[in-house]
């Protein structure tokens, strides 16, 4: 079953990144598709500190640093990607990709098309559109137990 959610303002996709971060208790990759200006930023904001990372630590878009790392509760950390810079895959090595895929990172993808076409796997996609009022049109896509189990946490 697919979930889907409008959004009329950023506080509500904050808010629904934070009942996705509180649903978190170990570690899970989350692919975030959708136009520049769609949400994706705003709902890590709210999913940060669902996932506990302290207000101390400000989140920003990783559109320049390519990716943001943070300390978050239950021994999870919390990391924060965007993809839309990356040329290849390749590029992925110098980040440091490799060792945190597998580790205690909870991973969110901004522009995941490169790990989508290599066959990264992720748990959870979610695809954000514009409505005609410029609100936010939020779909949730599980694969396998994971993805589904956080589903269903966070829609009963
Ligand atoms: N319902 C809504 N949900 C999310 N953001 C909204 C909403 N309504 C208005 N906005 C605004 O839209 C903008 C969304 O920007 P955001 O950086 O989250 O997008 P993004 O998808 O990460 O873009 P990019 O691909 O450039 O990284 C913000 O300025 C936010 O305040
Ligand atoms: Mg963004």
């Amino acid at each position: 079953m697919t979930h889907r959610i409008i959004t009329q303002t950023d506080a509500q996709t904050r808010d629904l990144g934070f009942r996705m971060g509180q649903a978190i208790t170990r570690p899970v990759s989350i692919a975030l598709t959708g136009d520049l200006g769609c949400g994706k930023t705003t709902f890590v904001k709210g999913l940060a500190r669902g996932l506990g990372v302290d207000r101390r630590y400000p989140v920003t878009s990783p559109s320049f640093t390519l990716i943001n790392e943070y300390p978050a509760a239950r021994g999870l950390r919390l990391c924060h990607l965007d993809l839309y810079r990356l040329a290849s895959v390749e590029e992925l090595a110098h980040i440091g990709f490799d060792d945190i895929a597998g580790t205690d990172a909870v991973i969110v993808v901004e522009w995941p098309a490169l790990l989508k076409d290599d066959r990264f796997a992720f748990d959870l996609d979610l695809v954000f559109e514009f409505d005609p009022e410029y609100h936010r049109i939020i779909s949730f896509f599980a694969y396998g137990q994971t993805g589904a189990n956080m589903l269903s946490t966070i829609f009963s």
